[in-house]
Protein backbone atom coordinates (compact mmCIF):
# COMPACT_ATOMS: atom_id res chain seq x y z
CA UNK A 1 0.00 0.00 0.00
CA UNK A 2 0.77 3.44 -0.26
CA UNK A 3 0.76 5.05 2.88
CA UNK A 4 1.36 9.07 4.25
CA UNK A 5 2.45 9.34 7.81
CA UNK A 6 2.63 12.35 9.58
CA UNK A 7 4.81 12.86 12.30
CA UNK A 8 6.65 9.67 10.81
CA UNK A 9 9.76 11.55 12.23
CA UNK A 10 8.48 11.33 15.70
CA UNK A 11 9.70 8.31 18.12
CA UNK A 12 7.06 5.45 16.82
CA UNK A 13 6.91 6.99 13.27
CA UNK A 14 10.17 6.33 12.53
CA UNK A 15 10.64 2.76 14.08
CA UNK A 16 7.19 2.30 12.20
CA UNK A 17 8.31 3.82 9.12
CA UNK A 18 11.53 1.21 8.45
CA UNK A 19 9.25 -1.49 9.67
CA UNK A 20 6.39 -1.07 6.92
CA UNK A 21 9.29 -0.40 4.09
CA UNK A 22 10.60 -3.77 4.92
CA UNK A 23 6.99 -4.88 4.82
CA UNK A 24 6.77 -3.66 0.86
CA UNK A 25 4.74 -0.83 1.50
CA UNK A 26 5.35 2.84 -0.10
CA UNK A 27 5.95 5.53 2.70
CA UNK A 28 5.47 9.26 2.31
CA UNK A 29 6.54 10.96 5.71
CA UNK A 30 5.25 14.48 6.57
CA UNK A 31 7.16 16.13 9.80
CA UNK A 32 7.82 19.15 10.22
CA UNK A 33 11.20 18.13 12.03
CA UNK A 34 10.22 19.65 15.47
CA UNK A 35 12.96 18.26 17.45
CA UNK A 36 15.42 18.75 14.04
CA UNK A 37 16.00 15.03 14.39
CA UNK A 38 17.48 13.32 11.49
CA UNK A 39 15.66 10.20 12.34
CA UNK A 40 14.54 9.10 8.91
CA UNK A 41 18.44 9.39 7.58
CA UNK A 42 18.95 5.61 6.91
CA UNK A 43 16.11 5.23 4.95
CA UNK A 44 17.00 8.25 2.39
CA UNK A 45 18.02 5.70 0.14
CA UNK A 46 14.47 3.30 -0.28
CA UNK A 47 13.40 4.37 -3.46
CA UNK A 48 9.84 3.25 -1.76
CA UNK A 49 10.35 6.09 0.83
CA UNK A 50 10.11 10.07 0.38
CA UNK A 51 9.95 12.90 2.76
CA UNK A 52 8.45 16.37 2.82
CA UNK A 53 9.09 18.43 5.63
CA UNK A 54 6.21 20.97 6.66
CA UNK A 55 3.12 21.00 9.02
CA UNK A 56 0.59 18.57 9.14
CA UNK A 57 -1.98 21.91 10.35
CA UNK A 58 -1.67 23.54 6.92
CA UNK A 59 -3.93 21.99 4.42
CA UNK A 60 -2.22 23.45 1.51
CA UNK A 61 0.74 21.33 2.55
CA UNK A 62 -1.52 18.18 4.10
CA UNK A 63 -3.54 17.96 0.55
CA UNK A 64 -1.26 17.59 -1.88
CA UNK A 65 0.79 15.03 0.19
CA UNK A 66 -2.47 13.07 0.72
CA UNK A 67 -2.91 12.49 -2.85
CA UNK A 68 -1.22 8.99 -3.30
CA UNK A 69 -1.90 7.96 0.05
CA UNK A 70 -4.58 4.63 0.45
CA UNK A 71 -3.68 5.05 4.00
CA UNK A 72 -2.80 7.66 6.86
CA UNK A 73 -1.24 7.02 9.82
CA UNK A 74 -1.87 10.51 11.61
CA UNK A 75 0.86 10.65 14.29
CA UNK A 76 1.67 14.21 14.37
CA UNK A 77 1.16 15.46 17.47
CA UNK A 78 2.21 17.31 20.51
CA UNK A 79 2.76 14.38 22.59
CA UNK A 80 2.48 14.35 26.21
CA UNK A 81 0.60 16.07 28.92
CA UNK A 82 3.91 18.31 29.94
CA UNK A 83 4.45 19.21 26.76
CA UNK A 84 0.66 20.14 25.95
CA UNK A 85 0.44 22.67 29.08
CA UNK A 86 3.15 24.68 27.88
CA UNK A 87 1.76 25.51 24.78
CA UNK A 88 -2.61 24.57 24.75
CA UNK A 89 -3.23 26.15 21.62
CA UNK A 90 -0.65 24.48 19.79
CA UNK A 91 -1.36 21.53 21.53
CA UNK A 92 -4.98 22.03 20.32
CA UNK A 93 -4.13 22.82 16.34
CA UNK A 94 -1.82 20.13 16.17
CA UNK A 95 -3.72 17.40 18.09
CA UNK A 96 -7.28 18.19 16.92
CA UNK A 97 -7.77 20.51 14.26
CA UNK A 98 -5.11 19.03 12.14
CA UNK A 99 -7.56 15.22 12.14
CA UNK A 100 -10.38 17.93 11.26
CA UNK A 101 -8.41 18.78 8.55
CA UNK A 102 -7.04 15.54 7.47
CA UNK A 103 -10.98 14.14 7.44
CA UNK A 104 -12.12 16.83 5.44
CA UNK A 105 -9.08 16.48 2.66
CA UNK A 106 -9.01 13.15 2.47
CA UNK A 107 -11.33 11.04 -0.23
CA UNK A 108 -13.87 8.56 1.28
CA UNK A 109 -11.86 5.59 0.47
CA UNK A 110 -8.50 6.44 1.87
CA UNK A 111 -8.05 4.41 5.49
CA UNK A 112 -7.09 6.01 8.77
CA UNK A 113 -5.18 4.47 11.22
CA UNK A 114 -5.72 6.75 14.33
CA UNK A 115 -2.93 6.81 17.57
CA UNK A 116 -4.71 7.57 20.70
CA UNK A 117 -3.39 6.96 24.04
CA UNK A 118 -4.67 4.71 26.60
CA UNK A 119 -4.60 7.71 29.12
CA UNK A 120 -7.78 8.43 27.93
CA UNK A 121 -8.99 6.36 30.01
CA UNK A 122 -7.92 8.37 33.07
CA UNK A 123 -7.94 7.17 36.75
CA UNK A 124 -9.23 3.71 37.57
CA UNK A 125 -7.44 2.08 40.08
CA UNK A 126 -9.93 -0.68 40.88
CA UNK A 127 -10.99 -1.70 37.50
CA UNK A 128 -10.02 -3.70 34.09
CA UNK A 129 -10.57 -0.85 31.39
CA UNK A 130 -11.50 -2.24 27.79
CA UNK A 131 -12.60 -0.79 24.50
CA UNK A 132 -16.21 -0.42 26.65
CA UNK A 133 -14.77 1.79 29.62
CA UNK A 134 -16.21 5.32 29.10
CA UNK A 135 -12.71 7.80 28.66
CA UNK A 136 -12.57 10.05 31.39
CA UNK A 137 -9.25 12.28 29.93
CA UNK A 138 -7.88 14.34 32.86
CA UNK A 139 -5.14 16.45 30.63
CA UNK A 140 -5.35 18.54 27.79
CA UNK A 141 -3.34 15.95 25.89
CA UNK A 142 -5.98 13.39 26.90
CA UNK A 143 -8.86 15.45 25.49
CA UNK A 144 -7.57 16.56 22.58
CA UNK A 145 -6.49 12.90 21.21
CA UNK A 146 -10.07 11.49 22.58
CA UNK A 147 -12.09 13.77 20.70
CA UNK A 148 -9.90 12.83 17.30
CA UNK A 149 -10.53 9.52 18.11
CA UNK A 150 -14.01 9.96 17.90
CA UNK A 151 -13.68 12.20 14.64
CA UNK A 152 -11.92 9.53 12.71
CA UNK A 153 -14.41 7.17 13.78
CA UNK A 154 -17.46 9.38 12.61
CA UNK A 155 -15.84 9.90 9.88
CA UNK A 156 -16.03 6.37 8.56
CA UNK A 157 -12.94 4.60 7.07
CA UNK A 158 -10.70 4.15 10.01
CA UNK A 159 -9.50 2.48 13.06
CA UNK A 160 -7.96 3.92 16.62
CA UNK A 161 -5.48 2.17 18.51
CA UNK A 162 -5.47 3.01 22.35
CA UNK A 163 -1.66 2.64 23.33
CA UNK A 164 0.12 2.05 26.59
CA UNK A 165 2.85 3.80 26.99
CA UNK A 166 5.67 3.13 24.89
CA UNK A 167 9.26 1.75 25.55
CA UNK A 168 12.62 0.56 23.61
CA UNK A 169 14.99 1.54 21.13
CA UNK A 170 13.81 4.02 18.69
CA UNK A 171 15.93 6.92 15.62
CA UNK A 172 14.11 9.42 17.66
CA UNK A 173 15.19 8.64 21.43
CA UNK A 174 12.57 9.81 23.84
CA UNK A 175 13.67 9.44 27.82
CA UNK A 176 10.62 11.14 28.71
CA UNK A 177 8.28 7.91 28.43
CA UNK A 178 7.74 6.01 32.35
CA UNK A 179 10.29 2.69 31.29
CA UNK A 180 12.37 4.57 29.49
CA UNK A 181 13.47 7.29 31.85
CA UNK A 182 13.36 4.92 35.02
CA UNK A 183 16.07 2.36 33.05
CA UNK A 184 17.88 6.24 32.01
CA UNK A 185 18.08 7.44 35.52
CA UNK A 186 18.70 3.61 37.25
CA UNK A 187 21.86 3.42 34.47
CA UNK A 188 22.75 6.98 35.23
CA UNK A 189 22.29 7.66 38.93
CA UNK A 190 21.92 4.10 40.11
CA UNK A 191 18.80 5.70 42.08
CA UNK A 192 14.69 6.01 41.30
CA UNK A 193 13.07 8.40 43.58
CA UNK A 194 9.31 7.20 42.72
CA UNK A 195 6.29 9.66 43.56
CA UNK A 196 2.43 7.70 43.39
CA UNK A 197 4.35 4.02 43.13
CA UNK A 198 1.11 2.26 43.62
CA UNK A 199 0.04 3.52 40.47
CA UNK A 200 -0.78 1.34 37.87
CA UNK A 201 0.58 1.89 34.13
CA UNK A 202 0.51 -0.67 31.02
CA UNK A 203 3.34 -0.38 28.61
CA UNK A 204 4.56 -1.89 25.19
CA UNK A 205 7.53 -2.17 23.02
CA UNK A 206 7.54 0.65 19.95
CA UNK A 207 8.38 -2.04 17.71
CA UNK A 208 5.03 -3.83 18.68
CA UNK A 209 2.71 -0.74 18.71
CA UNK A 210 4.36 -0.15 14.68
CA UNK A 211 3.38 -4.13 14.26
CA UNK A 212 0.03 -3.11 15.83
CA UNK A 213 -0.28 -0.48 12.88
CA UNK A 214 0.94 -3.16 10.15
CA UNK A 215 -1.67 -5.86 11.51
CA UNK A 216 -4.57 -2.73 10.98
CA UNK A 217 -3.25 -2.45 7.62
CA UNK A 218 -3.66 -6.05 6.73
CA UNK A 219 -6.68 -6.78 8.26
CA UNK A 220 -8.47 -3.56 7.71
CA UNK A 221 -11.82 -4.67 6.49
CA UNK A 222 -12.74 -6.43 9.79
CA UNK A 223 -11.12 -4.02 12.32
CA UNK A 224 -12.67 -0.88 10.70
CA UNK A 225 -14.88 0.97 12.97
CA UNK A 226 -13.25 -0.06 15.65
CA UNK A 227 -10.85 0.58 18.60
CA UNK A 228 -8.00 -1.47 20.30
CA UNK A 229 -6.06 -1.18 23.38
CA UNK A 230 -2.77 -2.39 22.08
CA UNK A 231 -0.27 -3.41 25.16
CA UNK A 232 1.72 -5.85 27.15
CA UNK A 233 -1.08 -8.13 28.68
CA UNK A 234 1.47 -9.24 31.33
CA UNK A 235 2.76 -5.78 31.88
CA UNK A 236 0.01 -3.95 33.91
CA UNK A 237 2.39 -2.93 36.68
CA UNK A 238 2.43 -0.51 39.42
CA UNK A 239 5.54 2.13 39.44
CA UNK A 240 7.57 0.17 42.32
CA UNK A 241 7.13 -3.49 40.19
CA UNK A 242 8.25 -1.52 37.45
CA UNK A 243 11.40 -0.55 38.99
CA UNK A 244 11.98 -3.83 40.78
CA UNK A 245 11.85 -5.27 37.17
CA UNK A 246 14.81 -3.02 36.47
CA UNK A 247 16.86 -3.91 39.67
CA UNK A 248 16.69 -7.21 38.24
CA UNK A 249 19.19 -6.22 35.90
CA UNK A 250 20.79 -3.09 37.70
CA UNK A 251 21.20 -4.88 40.91
CA UNK A 252 23.09 -1.73 42.96
CA UNK A 253 19.53 0.06 42.15
CA UNK A 254 18.16 1.53 45.09
CA UNK A 255 14.72 2.81 45.29
CA UNK A 256 12.88 5.13 47.08
CA UNK A 257 9.44 6.52 47.76
CA UNK A 258 8.27 10.33 47.61
CA UNK A 259 5.30 12.21 49.03
CA UNK A 260 5.81 14.64 46.30
CA UNK A 261 5.28 14.63 42.66
CA UNK A 262 1.94 14.06 41.11
CA UNK A 263 1.19 12.82 37.02
CA UNK A 264 -0.55 15.14 35.25
CA UNK A 265 -2.81 12.56 33.24
CA UNK A 266 -3.23 10.70 36.94
CA UNK A 267 -2.61 7.70 35.05
CA UNK A 268 -3.55 4.54 37.38
CA UNK A 269 -5.01 1.96 35.55
CA UNK A 270 -5.17 -1.84 34.52
CA UNK A 271 -6.13 -2.34 30.98
CA UNK A 272 -7.38 -6.13 28.64
CA UNK A 273 -5.62 -6.58 25.44
CA UNK A 274 -8.36 -9.00 24.99
CA UNK A 275 -9.60 -7.97 22.01
CA UNK A 276 -7.15 -7.17 19.46
CA UNK A 277 -5.58 -10.65 20.87
CA UNK A 278 -8.71 -12.23 19.99
CA UNK A 279 -8.01 -11.40 16.48
CA UNK A 280 -4.34 -13.25 16.54
CA UNK A 281 -2.34 -10.29 17.28
CA UNK A 282 0.31 -10.71 19.93
CA UNK A 283 3.26 -8.54 21.19
CA UNK A 284 6.92 -9.93 20.32
CA UNK A 285 9.10 -8.08 23.03
CA UNK A 286 8.70 -8.36 26.68
CA UNK A 287 9.15 -5.69 29.28
CA UNK A 288 12.36 -7.52 30.22
CA UNK A 289 13.82 -7.72 26.62
CA UNK A 290 13.01 -3.42 26.68
CA UNK A 291 14.58 -2.86 29.82
CA UNK A 292 18.04 -4.67 28.37
CA UNK A 293 17.63 -2.96 25.42
CA UNK A 294 17.14 0.43 26.69
CA UNK A 295 20.57 -0.37 29.23
CA UNK A 296 22.47 -1.20 25.63
CA UNK A 297 21.11 2.67 24.61
CA UNK A 298 22.20 4.31 27.73
CA UNK A 299 25.75 3.09 26.62
CA UNK A 300 25.30 4.59 23.41
CA UNK A 301 23.54 7.97 23.81
CA UNK A 302 25.34 8.62 26.88
CA UNK A 303 23.78 12.14 29.26
CA UNK A 304 21.88 13.11 26.11
CA UNK A 305 18.21 14.35 27.24
CA UNK A 306 15.56 13.59 24.07
CA UNK A 307 12.76 14.76 25.85
CA UNK A 308 9.33 16.03 24.87
CA UNK A 309 9.89 18.69 27.74
N1 LIG B 1 4.84 7.20 22.70
C1 LIG B 1 3.78 6.77 23.36
O1 LIG B 1 3.89 6.13 24.43
C2 LIG B 1 2.39 7.00 22.81
C3 LIG B 1 1.32 6.41 23.48
C4 LIG B 1 0.03 6.63 23.00
C5 LIG B 1 -0.18 7.39 21.85
N2 LIG B 1 0.90 7.95 21.21
C6 LIG B 1 0.64 8.75 20.00
O2 LIG B 1 1.52 8.33 18.98
C7 LIG B 1 1.88 9.44 18.15
C8 LIG B 1 3.39 9.55 18.03
O3 LIG B 1 3.96 9.71 19.33
P1 LIG B 1 5.55 9.69 19.55
O4 LIG B 1 5.82 9.06 20.85
O5 LIG B 1 6.20 9.16 18.32
O6 LIG B 1 5.85 11.25 19.72
P2 LIG B 1 6.98 12.20 19.06
O7 LIG B 1 6.90 13.50 19.78
O8 LIG B 1 8.28 11.50 19.03
O9 LIG B 1 6.47 12.34 17.56
C9 LIG B 1 5.63 13.36 17.10
C10 LIG B 1 6.11 13.75 15.73
O10 LIG B 1 5.23 14.73 15.20
C11 LIG B 1 5.99 15.75 14.58
N3 LIG B 1 5.15 16.96 14.59
C12 LIG B 1 4.74 17.68 15.66
N4 LIG B 1 3.96 18.71 15.24
C13 LIG B 1 3.86 18.61 13.89
C14 LIG B 1 3.20 19.35 12.89
N5 LIG B 1 2.44 20.45 13.20
N6 LIG B 1 3.32 18.97 11.60
C15 LIG B 1 4.08 17.90 11.27
N7 LIG B 1 4.74 17.16 12.16
C16 LIG B 1 4.62 17.50 13.47
C17 LIG B 1 7.27 15.85 15.42
O11 LIG B 1 8.33 16.43 14.69
C18 LIG B 1 7.51 14.39 15.74
O12 LIG B 1 8.31 13.80 14.73
C19 LIG B 1 1.21 10.65 18.77
O13 LIG B 1 0.01 10.91 18.07
C20 LIG B 1 0.89 10.22 20.19
O14 LIG B 1 -0.21 10.90 20.73
C21 LIG B 1 2.16 7.78 21.67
Amino acid sequence: MRLLITGGAGYIGSVLTGMALEQGHAVTVLDDLSFQQDSLLSLAHHPRFDFLQGDARNPDVLGPSLEQADAVIPLAALVGAPACDVDPDRATSVNLDAIRTLLELRRPEQRVLFANTNSGYGSHPDAVCTEETPFAPISLYGRTKVEAEGLVLESGNGLAFRLATAFGASPRMRFDLLVNDFVEQAHREGVLVLFESGFQRNFIHVRDIARAFLFGLENFESMEGQTFNVGLSDANLTKLELAERIRRQVPRLKILESVTGRDPDKRDYLVSNDKIESLGWRPSYSLDDGIAELLKVCRLMPRRPYRNI
